[in-house]
């Protein structure tokens, strides 16, 4: 307990001594979370409620939450990793934090494509990147390929946040997958000489620049739009984009997942599982994916009103493991083209 106290000293904004009293208590499940405790806490109370079991919940970012893990080892509290893209969740399976689960309820619900084969982790609510563009310099069907940014036309009008972002590495890595190191090579050159501005911000950031006439084109995940959307400071400024479904009648729009997966060293196995079940649901599927804006993974959810004004769209099929095993390379070669 008193090596659990020393590393939970060096976090903020968390209720400790709580989590402490309650980590080792019987029917507990702990989770280390990337996702705000807002979005998930009323899920986790109705789960608590429906279960018995209490759920201690310990947020940081995904980069935080990993070295945590690693050096924790196993002295760890940790029963589940609940973190953002499958490269996020690969590293974690690579850094040896987690242990394969077997559950027909997890397999026969979350789509092989978003998930790990071996059980390592599974995909909880969807998001796809997209396209933006400019409602009033850009026509409907002027762009409808994540290939199409590279093409001089669109020379000094593409937003796009840095490489160190591992959602765009997420991106490149799909290409990879798809197309080999060397076409997707070029096709990063490409969007580098492409690029209005040297990479800042974040994907709300492109968003916005493309209204205010900095670029015609900018590269963001769906739910940051969603979120636009639904805030009365920044729908003004999101109305004036359209989001463009990339790659439609070919391999798909690039997907990525939020997702969780238990630790290594978990204490509470089985409860473990049952909170993955029970995220899995179709209930906390549609609350969960409701609340970030994101798409449930699970087929035939219902999804909300403003995403469902997105329209209907072809989700690339590739499984997202991938997009771990190539981030590497991914890096790297974002890395040779000069994306910063
Ligand atoms: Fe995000």
């Amino acid at each position: 307990m008193g090596h659990w106290i020393r590393h939970a000293a060096r976090l903020a904004a968390v209720s400790l001594l709580s989590f402490c009293a309650a980590v080792q208590a019987a029917d507990v499940v702990n989770v280390y979370s990337a996702r705000k405790e807002v979005l998930i806490r009323p899920l986790l109370d109705r789960f608590s409620e429906q279960t018995g079991i209490r759920v201690n919940m310990l947020s940081a970012d995904a980069g935080a939450l990993l070295s945590r893990l690693r050096s924790e080892g196993r002295n760890t509290p940790a029963d589940v990793l609940l973190t953002v893209d499958a490269g996020n969740l690969h590293r974690a399976r690579e850094a040896g934090v987690l242990q394969p689960t077997e559950s027909k309820v997890l397999d026969e619900h979350v789509p092989a494509a978003f998930r790990d084969p071996e059980g390592y982790w599974f995909g909880l609510s969807k998001r796809a990147r997209v396209i933006f563009r400019s409602k009033e310099r850009t026509e409907q069907g002027a762009i409808d390929s994540y290939e199409a940014l590279a093409d001089p036309r669109w020379r000094g009008e593409v937003c796009i946040r840095s490489s160190n972002n591992i959602y765009n590495q997420s991106l490149v890595a799909s290409l990879i997958a798809h197309q080999g190191v060397e076409v997707t090579e070029n096709w990063v050159e490409g969007l580098v000489a492409n690029m209005a501005r040297s990479p800042q911000g974040g994907d709300r950031d492109q968003i916005r620049a493309v209204a205010a006439g900095q670029c015609d084109l900018a590269v963001a995940n769906t739910y940051y739009f969603g979120r636009m959307l639904a805030d009365e400071d920044s729908r003004a400024v999101a109305e004036q984009v359209a989001l463009v479904w990339p790659n439609q009648g070919g391999r798909g729009a690039h997907v990525n997942v939020s997702g969780a997966g238990v630790t290594k060293h978990a204490k509470h196995t089985e409860n473990a599982v049952r909170l993955l079940e029970y995220l899995v649901g179709s209930e906390a599927q549609r609350w969960y994916a409701e609340a970030n804006f994101e798409y449930p993974v699970r087929e035939g959810v219902e999804i909300s009103p403003v995403l469902r004004e997105f329209g209907e769209f072809q989700s690339d099929d590739l499984n997202l493991s991938k997009l771990g095993v190539y981030n590497d390379e991914a890096v790297r070669l974002m890395d040779r083209a000069g994306w910063r």
